[in-house]
C-alpha cells in the first residue's frame, strides 16, 4: 500500500486512557492521561509524560507519589470527566471512591480494577512536556479481574483511547500467542 507522509506525529495506537492520582495541596486529584507507558522492570517503572501546567504534576513533585489506574470501559464518562477539568478550578477529589495503599499519599481509585502505586523517581523536561517516571511500589487488582494470579486483559476490558479521532475505544479479541506463533513461520 502507498505511504502517506502526515509530518511528525504523536498517534501510536493503542494508547490507553489511564487516571493519574496525585494529593495536590492535601486534596486527591485526578487526571486523565493517555501518554502513558512501561518504562523498566528492574526496578519496575512507569512513565507519563504531562503538561508542566497539570495541577496533578504539582501534587506528583509536592508528595514524590502518585498512582496510575487503568480504568475499565464502563468508567469512560468520568475518565473524560477527569480530562476536561483541572483540580485548579475543580474538586475532583468525591469523583471515585479513593484509597490508599502502602505509599499512604498516592490516592487511588476503588472502581478501577488495576491500580498501580508509585515513588517518583526521575521527571525529564521534553519541551511541552515532562517525562515522569515512577518507581511501581505496588500493583492493586480486582480479585474477578484475575486469571491465574494475573491481571487478565478481558476481564478488565481497559479503556483506550485514539487520539486521532478523540474516540474512546475498546480492545479486541485475542489474535495469537505472542513469543509462540512466530515460532510456526
Ligand atoms: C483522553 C485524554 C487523554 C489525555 N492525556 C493527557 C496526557 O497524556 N498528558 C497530559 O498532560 N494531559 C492529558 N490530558 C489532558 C488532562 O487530562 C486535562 O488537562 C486535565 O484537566 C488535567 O487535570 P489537572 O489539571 O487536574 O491535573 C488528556 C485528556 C483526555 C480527555
Amino acid at each position: 500500500m502507498a505511504k502517506v507522509k502526515i509530518g511528525p506525529s504523536t498517534h501510536l495506537y493503542p494508547k490507553p486512557a489511564v487516571l493519574v492520582g496525585a494529593l495536590v495541596d492535601g486534596r486527591a486529584n485526578f487526571m486523565t492521561a493517555s501518554w502513558c507507558g512501561i518504562a523498566c522492570e528492574k526496578p519496575p517503572a512507569m512513565s507519563l509524560a504531562l503538561r508542566k501546567i497539570r495541577h496533578t504534576l504539582k501534587g506528583i513533585n509536592q508528595q514524590g507519589t502518585f498512582s496510575i489506574n487503568l480504568p475499565s470501559v464502563a468508567l469512560a464518562p468520568q475518565v473524560d470527566y477527569c480530562g476536561i477539568h483541572s483540580g485548579k478550578d475543580t474538586d475532583k477529589s468525591a469523583v471515585f471512591q479513593v484509597f490508599y495503599g502502602l505509599l499512604q499519599t498516592a490516592p487511588l481509585v476503588q472502581e478501577c480494577p488495576l491500580n498501580f502505586e508509585c515513588r517518583l523517581l526521575h521527571s525529564l523536561d521534553l519541551g511541552s512536556h515532562m517525562l515522569v517516571v515512577g518507581q511501581i511500589m505496588e500493583t492493586h487488582v480486582d480479585q474477578g479481574c484475575l486469571a491465574d494470579g494475573k491481571p487478565d486483559v478481558e476481564k478488565i476490558d481497559p479503556l483506550t483511547y485514539a487520539s486521532g479521532t478523540s474516540q474512546y475505544h475498546r480492545l479486541g479479541e485475542a489474535v495469537g500467542q505472542a513469543y509462540g506463533i512466530g515460532k510456526l513461520l
